[in-house]
């Protein structure tokens, strides 16, 4: 059957104006609150500046607050289609034919769930800074609901083996339970990647905001566009010519009806993500007025696992993530202990010049062969600068973390210029993303 030529408006419409009213109330709300977070104690010092005012701090609160209500009150527009159908069914025949789509409520409900979790648990973490080892296995069980949703819509357990090894394994390989595992430690992993690379103005802020937007444009691919625009991929070295008006040409692989849905289900989670990420951006913008706290970490970490999971987009998701999975495998000497890890890994301010310069992490005893080895390799590649005692070895290392990479091979500089490097790499990143999803993904997979 056709399908309708654009996304059901009153839905699309209503996602819209909810994500700038969302932006209007983070931006004013943000201020008006942040005495009362003061007054509340949630207040932390800008490690980075000269002076000691106390900045409100988990803020992501107020942020999480906004992004939930407004998602809430979105849920009866979602349904808008279902409600016009059945007033004209009812006008026509007296009654109600059409059976409510519970399925689609359940993606809604489900998403909520795990996101009220995630706001719960970054705050909690803000008041009384929980343990990793405590921290950890939380998000894996708020993604619970959304994986039984997933396994109610029967979705897909596949995973497509790249040409090169399809000799041993065949074209597809159903991987069945260890799917569930991977998507339930994506949320672990998008949750907590953003939080370890944090620590100047507007890092935390900025990334999420690029990565909704990263979403919102690779959801835009996949709606039914009225002029049925066509972006010929194999130019870009693709060997298939990518349909942005997928789903309005019969016959093509991309644009089934259920395949338009989801993507407007991500659509219509990220546009509101974007609202409150702007907003807040404004007032954590160096010199930050207000600090994210691991609330905002959290929230926005799980929404993008929520659009990855039921949207079914989780690989490409996990594209846009790339400087958190530089930034996480860089850091796994610390988390993981063979390497000391400070309470605060953010570079050092310079109170003199007022730049930055990489912070160190140093060895109070002699750091284990695995450990040198790997200090070895990083410093070759540029990773680190390391402090050596011709006699006792391996002092000091600068701390594993992307900022201090790019601190260590760009030279000292201001926050604001280091936060907008950091901005740079993350749009990089993105671009580098959808270059590899739509096209390099021939050279492994064809289709
Ligand atoms: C994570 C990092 C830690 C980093 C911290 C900074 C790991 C394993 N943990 O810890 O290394 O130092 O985030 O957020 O990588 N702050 C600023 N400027 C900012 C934002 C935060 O100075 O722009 C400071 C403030 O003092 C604020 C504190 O960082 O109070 C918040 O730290 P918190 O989020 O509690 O640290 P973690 O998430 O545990
Ligand atoms: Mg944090």
């Amino acid at each position: 059957p056709l399908l309708d030529p654009l996304p059901p408006l009153p839905a699309f419409h209503a996602a819209l104006g909810l994500s700038i009213y969302a932006f209007l109330a983070t931006i004013y709300l943000v201020p008006a609150l942040g005495e009362a977070f003061i007054k509340a104690r949630l207040f932390g010092r800008d490690l980075l500046k000269t002076y000691d005012t106390p900045i409100p701090e988990s803020l992501g609160l107020v942020c999480a607050s906004v992004y939930i209500l407004v998602l809430i009150l979105f849920i009866p527009f979602a349904f808008s289609d279902v409600f016009l159908n059945d007033y004209e069914d009812r006008s026509k025949h007296g009654l109600v034919v059409a059976e409510f789509p519970h399925q689609k409520l359940a993606v809604y409900l489900s998403s909520i769930l795990s996101l009220l979790i995630a706001t719960m648990l970054g705050f909690l973490d803000d008041v009384f800074d929980i343990r990793w080892r405590h921290k950890l296995p939380i998000p894996i069980i708020a993604t619970i609901p959304l994986l039984l949703v997933y396994y109610a819509e029967r979705g897909n357990t596949n995973v497509v083996v790249p040409i090169p090894l399809r000799m041993f394994f065949g074209t597809l390989v159903n991987v069945g339970p260890l799917y569930y595992l991977y998507m339930s430690l994506l949320s672990t992993f998008s949750t907590n990647s953003i939080n370890i690379l944090a620590g100047i103005n507007g890092s935390e802020t900025s990334q999420a905001l690029i990565i909704a937007l990263s979403v919102i444009l690779n959801d835009l691919l996949y709606l039914p566009w009225p002029f049925g625009v066509r972006i010929p991929l194999h130019l870009l070295g693709g060997h298939t010519e990518f349909n942005v008006g997928g789903a309005w040409s019969a016959g093509m692989a991309y644009g089934s009806r259920e395949l338009v849905e989801r993507h407007l289900f991500s659509l219509y989670f990220m546009l509101p993500l974007v609202g409150v990420c702007a907003g807040f951006l404004y007032h954590n913008w160096y010199p930050a007025r207000a600090f994210p706290g691991d609330t905002l970490c959290y929230v926005t970490g799980m929404a993008f696992a929520v659009v990855g999971i039921q949207a079914h987009f989780s690989k490409t998701l996990l594209l846009f993530f790339l400087p958190q999975i530089f930034n996480f495998v860089l850091s796994c000497p610390q988390l993981f202990g063979l390497v000391p890890c400070p309470r605060h890994r953010v570079p050092r301010f310079d109170k003199e010049t007022g730049l930055l310069y990489p912070s160190k992490a140093v060895f109070k005893k002699r750091p284990s062969t695995v450990a040198t080895v790997i200090l070895k390799v990083f410093e070759g590649l540029r990773f680190v600068k390391l402090g050596v005692n011709a006699e006792t070895g391996l002092l000091e290392t600068t701390n594993l973390t992307i900022l201090n990479v790019f601190l260590v091979n760009l030279g000292p500089m201001k926050e604001d210029s280091l936060v907008k490097v950091l901005i740079s790499t993350q749009a990089a990143g993105s671009v580098l993303a959808f270059a590899v999803r739509y096209g390099l993904a021939w050279l492994l997979y064809d289709g």
